[in-house]
């Protein structure tokens, strides 16, 4: 089993350094922040990931998993992981200083063939970069492989330990064939590509489902115009294999801290070398006017929203993870707060401190009928579990005005209505218990022949 470092200890570092640890591999997980690290060693991780502290103690048990708040002398490792942050600029463009410092550092602490792993989502070219700085600041020669990661927040361990795929981006193909190595025991599919490919993989890969996403969002809004149900539609699309019924969920749009800041910067990247990407512009623009048709449904029940109080049901940018980083819920409550309505946001795991961070303003409730008191609109925002199955009659006792607008489709239109709700939803019209429009849509209109 391989001697393994990962240079960065947030959402990719600690879930990888603990699977790699899991799969009999000695690892040394590097960050320094001190704080986090000190955590880390009580068998702590600074996410939330189901699984993931149990894996870290399993780690810290066996012996195989270290974790330091600073780089030793000499790093024994064949194999180092850059897998640190690359935020997204003001531009569009991703900030690389975290990797050009992880990587100016670890190179004066590294032996002559170590494998440099870019495991973070990094602008294409990234990899000549590294090497080129690995090169000047250390003993060479160093190989760098692109492995980027497809974790996904929430089920990231068992992404992990179960791979639809892996890539493996380099010029040297024993640099790759050790780093395949590290994953044998998981069988995984291996596709060997150029270092540039392996890097646009994972930009086209999250672009693409960003994509899915506002397609269903556009077919949803179209759906409503014509009085057709999106989430039918998506059922009966996913059915085809070649599309698959993943990611046709209609709602409130897609967040967190990789699509829109992988989005921009691919989108920025095609701009800036001359190519025309209208398609990517046009998937964040759907994403951005799926918040803003949440706020005309509480218009067009609410009128103004000035004063109005709402409750906000989630914070966090999906289901099951604290990380509110462009949590559509949040940005739903800062527009709320802006048309000079009370946002009450409720959510089962993120810390008030952490929404009142996003939504400067908002007011937190600790329970769901504590938020509904006096409120005058409910909105699910968040596809968590908690909120599927509402209790409906002490809601509607606690609330000024039984309204309902589930923007994440979880909810059974039907039982709220009959709860005693006005329900809006995303693209069902017949589940707001709205009647079908009277006059038929064309589907050819006139003047184009069949
Ligand atoms: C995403 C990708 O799914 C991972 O494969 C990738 O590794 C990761 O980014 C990354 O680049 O690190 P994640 O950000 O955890 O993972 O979140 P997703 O589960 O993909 O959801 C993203 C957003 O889309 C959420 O706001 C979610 O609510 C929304 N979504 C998702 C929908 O609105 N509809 C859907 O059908 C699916």
């Amino acid at each position: 089993m391989a001697n393994v470092a990962v240079i960065g200890c947030g959402y990719v570092g600690v879930v990888s350094s603990a699977c790699f640890a899991k799969l009999g591999h000695d690892v040394t997980c590097i960050d320094i922040d001190a704080d986090r690290i000190s955590a880390l060693r009580m068998g702590r991780s600074p996410i939330y990931e189901p699984e993931l502290d149990a894996l870290v103690q399993e780690g810290l048990a066996s012996g195989r998993l270290h974790f330091l708040d600073d780089y030793p002398d000499q790093l024994d490792a064949r194999v180092v992981f850059i897998a640190v942050n690359t935020p997204g600029s003001q531009e569009g463009a991703a900030d690389l200083r975290a990797v050009r410092d992880a990587v100016a550092t670890v190179a004066t602490r590294i032996g002559p063939g170590t494998v440099l792993v870019n495991k973070s989502t990094v602008p294409i070219g990234t990899g000549e970069i590294v090497h080129g700085m690995a090169h000047r600041n250390g003993n060479g020669p160093f190989a760098v492989v692109s492995n980027p990661e497809f974790l996904r927040e929430g089920s990231a361990v068992h992404d992990f330990l179960h791979p639809e795929r892996i890539v493996l981006g380099s010029d040297d193909a024993w640099a790759i064939d050790m780093v395949a190595e590290l994953y044998a025991g998981l069988r995984p599919a291996i596709q060997r590509v150029d270092i540039r490919t392996a890097e646009m993989i994972k930009y086209a890969s999250n672009a693409f489902l960003a994509t899915k996403i506002s397609f269903i969002n556009e077919m949803a809004a179209i759906c409503e115009a014509l009085g057709a149900d999106v989430r039918e539609v998506a059922t009966g699309m996913g059915m085809d294999s070649r599309i698959s019924p993943h990611f046709l969920y209609a709602g409130l749009g897609w967040g967190g801290s990789c699509f829109p800041k992988d989005v921009r910067a691919l989108t920025h990247m095609a701009e800036a070398h001359g190519a025309h990407p209208q398609l990517l512009r046009s998937v964040s623009e759907i994403n951005h006017h799926q918040r803003l048709r949440v706020l005309a449904k509480l218009r067009s029940s609410l009128g103004p929203l000035e004063g109005r109080r709402v409750l906000v049901l989630g914070a966090s940018f999906k289901g099951n993870t604290d990380d509110t980083r462009n949590s559509p819920a949040l940005e739903l409550v800062r527009l709320l707060l802006l048309e000079g309505a009370t946002a009450v946001v409720h959510d089962p795991v993120v810390r008030p401190e952490r929404i009142a961070e996003g939504a400067p303003g908002a007011v937190c409730a600790a329970s769901i009928l504590e938020g509904a008191d006096g409120a005058e609109a409910a909105v699910i925002a968040t596809e968590w579990d908690d909120y599927r199955e509402l209790d409906f009659v002490n809601l509607r006792a606690r609330m000024a005005r039984p309204l309902i607008v589930d923007a994440r489709n979880l909810l059974d239109g039907r039982a709220a209505r009959a709860a005693g709700f006005e329900y809006r939803c995303v693209g069902r019209p017949g589940e707001e218990g709205l009647p079908f429009p009277v006059t038929p849509a064309l589907a050819v209109p006139t003047g184009v022949e069949r």
